[in-house]
């Protein structure tokens, strides 16, 4: 059932290629240049219509949504607010019929997104869904939606759901970007090409495992370790941070780069890892003086790169390279390293990888 792989994890980290495409299957129609969604272009009204977006959910499918956030306000020019479903549901937030509100879960049976989306709906919100659990009581409770087609996903540290809800986002905002005419038709088709590529990038990537193991080995007996990054890969860092502190026990922090100077550049010794995303189009020059910073107070770092870099190379402590992509879809690419940083260390560290103490995977308790 693990597919000969030693855990859940490795298995569904080692699926994301086959997910992502199943997840874009029938819907990024490249020759025709279009994207086809029926939960979308049923409800086109509502969408081109919102003020605003409110994005409501948990954990990993929270910083999916975060990672939206980046991609809707450039492509659609649609205001999104991203929020804790459990912050979101006890605020008495400001909702209007003019609102859509996207909740994002893998399971479907998040008990705060739940309580989120019948919160908005009460109040006269139109409500979508992103779920990868077909049927699940978040499936039934929104208005429309759209599944990720990830496949069951058993490892409680969520990995491959990330990625297709990724996906599924940007195709929403992709769709709605030329619904809207807030891109060009040529960009357009530049974006449904490269997306199609994704998946044999993240193949490709995924043969930084021995590499990625290397690095593990040096940090296994980290207590806190940093990650930051900025733009469409600040919500990467906190979900990195996430990753390791879930199943390797490891005191784990994201931050976006420029915030390390407000606070917790302090934290920063020769025994603090930082994991920084230094991808070459986004904000290159500026993560790489973050970098210098690190160096310059003997922090050892682990530099996620794009291939051919030479800059950060010599500076960082260990580089991790990622195939060249649209910088909007680079978090698909950045995630897959991290992924595998904290899976690796926490297998060393003994742990429990597919049942991490404390978690479950479906929180149906608020
Ligand atoms: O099923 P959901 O996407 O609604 O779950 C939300 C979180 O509980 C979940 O992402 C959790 O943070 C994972 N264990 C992260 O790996």
């Amino acid at each position: 059932e693990k597919g000969g792989y030693e855990h859940f994890m490795l298995k569904e980290i080692h699926e994301q290629p086959r997910a992502i495409r199943d997840t874009y299957r029938g819907r990024l129609l490249r020759d025709e240049a279009i994207i086809k969604m029926a939960g979308v272009e049923d409800n086109m009204k509502k969408f081109l219509n919102a003020n605003r977006i409110i994005i409501v959910a948990c954990g990993t499918s929270w910083h999916a949504g975060l990672v939206a956030e980046y991609i809707f306000e450039e492509f659609s020019r649609i205001p999104v607010e991203v929020e804790y479903a459990s912050e979101f549901r006890y605020r008495n937030p400001v909702i209007t019929e003019n609102d859509v509100v996207i909740a994002i879960s893998q399971s479907g049976e998040t008990a705060d997104t739940l309580a989120a989306i019948k919160l908005a709906k009460s109040k006269g919100a139109f409500v979508f869904g992103v779920c990868n659990v077909v049927g699940s009581s978040i499936a039934r409770e929104t208005h429309a939606g759209a599944y990720t087609h990830a496949g069951p996903e058993i490892g409680v540290a969520s990995t491959k759901a990330f990625t297709t809800q990724i996906t599924v986002l940007t195709l929403i905002a992709l769709r709605l970007a030329r619904a809207k005419g807030t891109m060009t038709s040529s960009n357009f088709r530049l974006y449904l090409q490269e997306l199609e590529l994704i998946p044999q990038k993240v193949e490709q990537l995924l043969k930084v495992d021995e590499h990625v193991k290397e690095i593990a080995k040096q940090y296994l007996l980290s207590t806190n370790c940093l990650y930051l990054g900025r733009g469409y890969n600040f919500p990467v860092a906190l979900e990195g941070a996430l990753k390791l502190k879930e199943i390797s026990y490891i005191h784990a922090e994201g931050y976006p780069a420029a915030e390390m100077k407000h606070g917790p550049i302090a934290l920063i010794d020769d025994r603090m890892p930082v994991i920084v995303i230094a991808t070459s189009k986004g904000h290159y020059e500026k993560v790489v003086s973050n970098i210098q910073e690190i160096k310059s107070r003997k922090g050892k770092i682990i530099a996620v790169v794009t291939e051919g870099d030479t800059a950060v190379k010599e500076i960082a402590d260990h580089v991790i390279e990622i195939p060249e992509s649209e910088e909007a879809f680079s978090p698909l690419l950045t995630t897959i390293p991290l992924q595998l940083l904290s899976y690796h260390i926490a297998v060393m560290r003994n742990c429990n990888v597919d049942q991490p103490r404390n978690l479950a995977k479906s929180v149906t308790v608020e």
